[in-house]
């Protein structure tokens, strides 16, 4: 009897260390296939397992593992699991860990962190790269699941565009992604993912709303695929800056954090968000617009609606500084934008958005004045926009101005969607000043605040309030701030004077807002939105 229970505990334990061990392979053979390959050296070195040696059988990888896993806790449970979460500082520190036991015995796991910051940056993979063919070019693997239709395609690979992911642990810049996403995780110790246990219970909500507040926190570090293999040393540097400008955490900027602009948004949800998130209705005379042009004075949300579309959609977001381009890369901008545009496409679904516009795009000057390779950049940019249209990729282009009669009127029409974006009129400036200012002043006095601030911006935008709303709750800490420097004002007087300057923790918190205060930052505030330019903008927006 016992012999029998022994054999049945050794039997056991073997299966376990059997199955820690596929585990490793399976995920050494993603890696390989995913192009990380300095990881997947690594951790066969660590592991002492060789896929020259033991590999993943033919009808298996870690995808369709767990594409299947979640289409049965889908089945199961009506909702996708929650493979990941956000991990904050003070886990990692408290987390223990217990030993592992690998296939040549037990060794300490590396902390979640660190592991987790030699994993592979992702993009969006929910649609896209389930259905995605992965044959690679290094081992002309492919999504080896048999009830996987897309995965019976052979040898594309990533096929509709040209680019090939990387290959060889010679490029140097093709393992660079992980290198981002580990900087990115240390610069930022709260949004670092780690990939934990899951349960039936801890259910993820697939189902977001439009127009509310982003809901989940999957898009904080965002992965990527690896850098393709753009065709040359030089092309791989520009591509590399390139992907400095992808956002990888969510820029966090929901929908109703904007005051107003409800036609700006629901154009924009319109062209955006819904054709990423409902393709099978964005078809043939519907199909999804390829560009759009966001035009207004400075300070009206430009920048933030571009961000609430990255919060929102989830797709590859790349945040382009036009006037960076230029600056930075005068001679190369025209390859700059063919890699630019390349890159958009391998990482597709994604999004382009190029702030500042009018600094790269401006008139085409004829003859000498302009120069040379600026011509040979703004041609490049419309070949690329004439190709989003005929691209099967879901690419988009969103430009944004405040000086749009400065643009070329060939890009003007190529941003099929031109989206005037106002300045705040005297309702959305009222809710402005109460979001602002509710944490600084009375219940009581804030709707006359709220009046008398509101009317007298007329022609502010909404980052002008802001500024004076800053001024106007700078007073009661500046109040303060005398008194604890014992009403001198000058801290190196003042200790001098005065000793007894008032410690941290004897401060009185700060007063609240007095109507006074409001009164007094106004009579010193200025808008610097340009209230001469309201015309041009109108007869931009009647004319086009
Ligand atoms: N509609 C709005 N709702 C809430 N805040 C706003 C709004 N418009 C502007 N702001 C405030 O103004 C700041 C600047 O906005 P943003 O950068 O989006 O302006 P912009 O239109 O891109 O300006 P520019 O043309 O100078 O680039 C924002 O960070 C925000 O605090
Ligand atoms: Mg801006």
């Amino acid at each position: 009897m016992l012999r029998h229970r022994s054999a049945l505990v050794e039997w056991e334990e073997k299966r376990r260390q059997e199955q820690r061990r596929n585990i490793l392979v399976l995920v050494l053979r993603h890696l390989f296939d995913e192009g990380y390959v300095e990881a997947a050296e690594r951790l066969q070195a660590e592991s002492g397992l060789s896929l020259s040696k033991i590999d993943a059988a033919d009808n298996v990888n870690l995808s369709t593992a767990i594409q299947e896993y979640e289409e049965y806790q889908e089945i199961k449970y009506g909702r996708r699991p929650k493979l990941v979460r956000k991990v904050a500082q003070t886990d990692l520190v408290e987390r223990s860990r217990p030993a592992v036991v690998g296939p040549h015995g037990p060794h300490q796991p590396k902390p979640c962190a660190i592991s987790q910051s030699s994993l592979p940056l992702q993009e969006d993979q929910t649609n896209h790269h389930q259905n995605e063919s992965h044959n690679h070019p290094r081992t002309g693997r492919g999504q080896a699941n048999p009830n996987n239709t897309n995965s019976k395609q052979k040898g594309g690979g990533r096929a509709s565009n040209n680019l090939k992911a990387p290959v060889s642990e010679a490029s140097g810049v093709s393992n660079q992604a992980p290198k981002d996403s580990a900087a990115q995780a240390t610069e930022n110790p709260n949004t670092k993912l780690c990939v934990v246990g899951v349960g039936g219970a801890n259910l993820d909500n697939t189902k977001g709303s439009v127009l509310s507040t982003a809901d989940e926190d999957l898009f904080d570090l965002r992965l990527l695929k690896p850098m393709p293999d753009l065709g040359s040393a030089e092309l791989q540097e520009l591509g590399t800056m390139i992907r400095k400008d992808i956002y990888l955490e969510n820029p966090n900027v929901p929908w109703d954090s904007i005051v107003g602009l409800d036609q700006a948004k629901e154009l924009l949800v319109e062209a955006v968000v819904m054709p990423h998130r409902y393709p099978q209705f964005f078809k043939g005379l519907l199909a999804p617009w390829k560009g759009v042009l966001l035009y207004g004075a400075p300070g009206t949300g430009k920048t933030m609606l571009a961000k609430a579309i990255a919060t929102e959609c989830k797709t590859t977001f790349f945040n382009i500084s036009a006037s960076t381009i230029v600056s930075k890369w005068r001679g190369d901008s025209e390859k700059l934008v063919r890699v630019l545009f390349d890159l958009a496409r391998y990482h597709a679904p994604s999004t382009i958005f190029l702030d500042e516009v009018d600094a790269l795009l401006s008139q085409r000057g004829d003859g000498p004045t302009e120069h040379e390779s600026s011509r040979r950049m703004k041609t490049e940019l419309l070949i690329q926009m004439d190709g989003l249209a005929q691209s099967p990729q879901l690419v988009f282009l969103l430009a944004a101005t405040n000086m749009p009669w400065e643009l070329d009127f060939a890009v003007i029409r190529r941003l099929e969607k031109r989206i005037l974006v106002p300045l705040p009129g005297l309702n959305e400036r009222k809710v402005m000043v109460k979001r602002m200012l509710l944490p600084f002043m009375g219940a009581e006095l804030l709707p006359k605040a709220e009046e008398m601030i509101a009317v007298a911006t007329d022609g502010y935008s909404g980052s002008d309030i802001q500024q004076l709303c800053k001024e106007i709750a700078m007073r009661p800490l500046r109040r303060l701030m005398k008194l604890a420097l014992g009403n001198e004002g000058d801290e190196s007087q003042t200790s001098r004077k005065n000793p007894q300057v008032l410690q941290k923790e004897e401060l009185p918190p700060p007063g609240p807002v007095t109507l006074e205060d409001v009164e007094q930052a106004l009579l010193t505030s200025k808008p610097a939105a340009w209230h001469n330019k309201g015309e041009l903008y109108q007869k931009f927006h009647d004319r086009w």
